[in-house]
């Protein structure tokens, strides 16, 4: 078993991740073991449910089923989230067990937060992209009709047990979604500060037919790999008031793609890959690098064979890359590559990007 742990120090709180490969009864009885006998709501995505719900067996009154897709992210779903948890009388020591996807850790995580004014909860990530990204550093939220993640807090989990066996049943583009995640890990490496050379551009290169074939050792070391990046990011910057940003490389113009087509066309590994296309342009454009770094990054994305996403009307993504979390009354920021694996905050005009 991989055992990691996230130290938030402003917060003087630690959490444990644990990353393994095991049968889904012997992840229960992990998790059983952690709560020590906690009363515990249990908020489980319906495809995770139907899979394995037989195996993990938790009964059905300790159970929130939330249906899947980006769209259920939202006020109802927390509402009953937290009305299950009043109905089951959770207390302020009992705790919120979230397994699925980044939808479920999001929002479980949320109500999480709010419930009581905040009790403990897991993260049980069962999808790529949460295992390597979401489940890990305690962003929660949920969505409005204004917008992605309007509504969420920084509310770090208690601990969080990653078994890549899940990613076994994941369907192709959910997996894929996830490799658009692994991919920005590799382009901001060094700029997280791991202290660690862990090289995951050449990981990539070299495991790359063992990860599309979902090889469960390749995946968790490929897992162990990002979490430690991320852990290292977060630690040293738990709220996103500076380093944190890098790991948006890719979202400003990814999340507007996810926007101006509803969140129905692509997912969101998908759109960040297209974002991130876009920010070597962009860096190109402003010599921030030469050309053969962009070719270079070029391949590496090649070699996941990930959907390509057309141009959309120009003066909309601005708009809607103006309407981002961390844009500015007139400026758009973006992460964009100045070396190999090295990544820097920017603030453009939009003359600047068009
Ligand atoms: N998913 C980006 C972050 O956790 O900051």
């Amino acid at each position: 078993m991989i055992n990691l742990s996230v130290n938030i120090k402003s917060e003087n709180k630690s959490y444990p991740i644990f990353i393994e490969s095991c049968t889904v009864s012997a992840l229960k009885e992990q998790i059983l073991s952690f709560l020590n006998g906690k009363n515990f709501l249990v908020v489980i995505s319906e495809k995770v449910e139907k899979l394995y719900g037989k195996e993990l067996g938790f009964d059905k009154s300790q159970k929130f089923v939330l249906k899947d897709g980006e769209k259920e992210k939202n006020f109802k779903n927390y509402k009953r989230i937290l009305e299950k948890a009043l109905k089951m009388k959770l207390t302020r020591n009992d705790a919120i067990v979230a397994i699925g996807g980044g939808v479920v850790g999001d929002m479980a995580g949320f109500a999480a937060s709010t419930y009581m004014r905040g009790i403990g909860y897991i993260q049980v990530p069962t999808t790529l992209l949460a295992c390597v990204d979401s489940s890990v550093g305690g962003k929660t939220a949920i969505d409005t009709n204004y917008g992605k993640n309007l509504v969420g807090s920084f509310y770090q989990p208690d601990a969080v047990f990653i078994n890549p066996g899940f990613l076994k049943t994941l369907d192709d583009r959910q997996f894929k979604s996830g490799l658009g995640e692994v991919v920005k890990y590799a382009f901001i490496e060094k700029s997280c500060r791991c202290g660690e050379d862990l090289n995951l551009t050449n990981f990539l290169s070299e495991k790359t037919s063992d990860i599309l074939n979902r090889d469960e050792k390749t995946l968790s070391k490929l897992i162990k790999i990002c979490v430690k990046l991320k852990i290292s990011v977060v630690e040293k910057d738990e709220t996103e008031s500076g380093l944190r940003k890098i790991l948006n490389f890719g979202h400003t113009y990814g999340h507007a793609i996810e926007k101006i087509t509803n969140y129905k066309k692509y997912t969101h590994g998908e759109a960040v890959v297209e974002g991130m296309k876009f920010s070597f342009n962009l860096a190109v454009k402003r010599n921030l690098i030469d050309k053969n770094y962009k070719f270079f990054a070029d391949d590496v994305i090649r070699k996941f064979n990930f959907r390509e996403i057309p141009l959309f009307n120009q003066e909309k993504m601005i708009e809607l890359m103006q309407m981002d979390k961390k844009a500015t009354s007139k400026h758009i920021v973006f992460i964009l590559p100045t070396d190999y694996s090295t990544v820097e905050e920017f603030a453009l005009l939009p003359d600047e990007i068009i």
